[in-house]
């Protein structure tokens, strides 16, 4: 099939283009015949521009017109015209101009797609998935894909400019441990030995700086089997950062000025350097999360002072052993018992024994508890909470870490519920620091590495890591940004001694860690610098770039929350002969 290379894209004529021979190619968007005249659409990634087909002129070529349907792919050949007045459509960019066609060639015809190509969507997540293809031709997905490009850029040329070397490393490798369940790939060479795909490269760039390239990035493909959500994937995208020399402070330092600069760039926005900083505790106490959204307040009120010597079992028991937490909600005395008892199925779903509201009407406290408490006590309540009249007090009580993890989502809960974040809201970018370096798990009666195992314990909290292990505080730190984490790192172990400890600590034993960890511990013996880093989630940044709540909208083919390709449909069944080959036999 002969066609004329294209002069121009879809989105590029204007009113100085105006009795120019143009040449345009791409999918039909839209066809209207109006009985003498065809109009179609043409659509390219850079726009849309409109074609008329005109009856008196080539009747073959106006016969070819009429057989044309959306998504077919087209060349045409024709005089770029102004448009008269009353018709120009300013809601497009080519709106000022047509082009009067004289010469069509249809590339190839479509069948009728699932759904339309528009930029607004109706059709479901499963359908678009299923059409991958079909859904990334909307304009709304080739902007996400675009922005994604953008920030791409952005992060190279800065990393670049500041001395970072991109460094490739492996895919097939042995499991570090991050946290998750790791994807296994069996070796067909080594029966029965098997690689791990990196759920971060974070052994490896501990091992770069070893080797003395100071300075590291790559924007790599990270792989976790884990439970799926709207802001995990099980294939992800990290910008991964490391440093030798370097301390706390120079992390935040590249970091900051990094965001700075993205957030001009892509939202045109200035972001206040330096960015706030708050302890673990204090995000826990305060807000009920160690990424806390700081677009509102609703700060988590501790009451444990106010009710310890109440009358009431229920905060009584939970102000000694646990905490009593309350929140305010300014204005919201007026919330009806089915909005009450929809929040008490909330926290109860999250695994609080209950919830006991409070609404401030005329001075007075309105509660199904207030019977039990005396004047003295609902005065504290009120003052503690800084409650005035129409104001609701929702409290959660018992074990502190549970009932504060609670709060935390019942905080997002009314936020949401209250409207009070509005798109003009200035975005939370904070870090996170001074997080425990290890997690007591009830279940496994064992510590786990609260980051991951490689994570600096802070110098004047070392001997601890024998005596008191959980009081130890970790160098780690985790970068906020509007409720969401979107970075997490630390200085690291770079003693073999310390790195043993900390094996210890987490119940790793010697031959343990010989047989998982020996490659790391043998190149510390060697002359490891003080390093440090940090790693970007690159698909929830894109995300919150583009005001999306899903990290599937920012992953040209992503899988569903049960890890499935609908578009491929992977995983799959393989034959017989490839397991055979592999070692591998499927169990009933
Ligand atoms: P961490 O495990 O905190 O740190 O990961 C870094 C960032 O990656 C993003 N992220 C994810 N994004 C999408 N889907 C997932 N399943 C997913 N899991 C994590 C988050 C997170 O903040 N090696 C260390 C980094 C370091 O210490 O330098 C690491 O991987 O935004």
């Amino acid at each position: 099939m002969k066609f004329n290379r294209r002069t121009h894209t879809n989105g590029e004529l204007r009113f100085k283009d105006a009795g120019k021979t143009v040449t345009l190619n791409g999918w039909v968007n839209s066809r209207r015949d109006l009985g003498g005249l065809i109009f179609i659409t043409l659509r390219d990634r850079y726009g849309i521009t409109q074609i008329v087909f005109e009856p008196e002129g080539d009747k073959s070529l106006y016969e070819a017109a009429k057989k044309l349907r959306n998504e077919f792919v087209v060349s045409v050949e024709g005089v770029v015209r102004t448009r008269p007045e009353d018709m120009v459509n300013s809601a497009m960019e080519t709106g000022e101009i047509e082009v009067i066609a004289e010469k069509l060639v249809i590339l190839n015809e479509a069948e009728t797609t699932p759904f339309p190509i528009s930029d607004k969507t109706e059709a479901s997540e499963e359908l678009r998935l299923k059409y991958r293809y079909l859904d990334l031709r909307r304009k709304e997905m080739q902007n996400n894909l675009l922005l994604r490009h953008k920030m791409y850029q952005i992060v190279r040329k800065y990393f670049d400019s500041k001395n970072f070397v991109e460094v490739e490393t492996p895919v097939l490798m042995k499991s570090t441990p991050e946290g998750a369940r790791d994807y296994l790939v069996p070796s067909r060479i080594h029966k029965g030995k098997f690689y791990a795909l990196p759920q971060s490269p974070q052994t490896y760039k501990q091992l770069l700086m070893v080797a003395g390239m100071d300075r590291y990035f790559q924007i790599t493909k990270c792989f976790r089997d884990e439970d799926l959500r709207a802001d995990r994937q099980p294939e992800f995208t990290q910008i991964d950062v490391e440093m030798s020399f370097v301390d706390t402070e120079d992390v935040f330092e590249i970091v900051e000025e990094l965001m700075k600069i993205l957030f001009k760039e892509i939202k045109d926005y200035d972001i206040e350097l330096p960015l706030k900083r708050l302890p673990y505790n204090e995000a826990m106490e305060k807000y009920g999360s160690d990424k806390p959204d700081l677009r509102f307040g609703m700060e988590i009120v501790n009451l444990n002072e106010a009710v310890k010597n109440s009358e009431f079992r229920v905060f009584k028991d939970s102000s000694e052993s646990g905490i009593v937490g309350g929140l305010l909600a300014k204005g919201c005395a007026g919330y009806s018992r089915s909005k009450l008892d929809g929040l008490t199925k909330f926290v109860k779903e999250l695994g609080a024994g209950g919830l006991v509201w409070m609404k401030v009407k005329e001075g007075a406290l309105e509660s199904p508890v207030a019977k039990f408490l005396s004047d003295e006590e609902k005065e504290k309540i009120l003052s503690a909470m800084n409650a005035e009249n129409d104001d609701l007090i929702l409290i959660v009580s018992g074990n502190k870490n549970k009932s504060l993890n609670i709060l935390g989502a019942l905080r997002l809960e009314m936020a949401k519920r209250m409207e009070l974040i509005k798109p003009d809201t200035k975005p939370s970018l904070l870090w996170v620091t001074d997080f425990p370096l290890l997690e007591w798990d009830e279940e496994t009666n064992r510590y786990y590495a609260m980051h991951h195992p490689f994570t600096s314990p802070r110098v004047e909290d070392l001997d601890l890591l024998e005596s008191d292990p959980g009081k130890v505080k970790a160098r780690a730190y985790d970068l906020v940004l509007n409720g969401n984490e979107i970075a997490g790192g630390s200085i690291r172990i770079h003693s073999s001694d310390v790195q043993h400890k900390m094996f210890n600590a987490l119940g790793i034993s010697k031959d343990e860690a010989e047989e998982k960890f020996g490659f790391l511990m043998n190149a510390f013996k060697f002359g490891a610098p003080p390093h440090g880093g940090i790693a970007f989630g690159f698909d929830r940044m894109a995300m919150l770039f583009a005001d999306k709540s899903s990290i599937r909208d920012m992953i040209a083919f992503p899988k569903t929350t049960s890890a499935l390709s609908l578009m491929d449909n992977s995983p799959s069944n393989v034959d017989e002969a490839q397991l055979k080959e592999l070692h591998i036999k499927i169990a009933d």
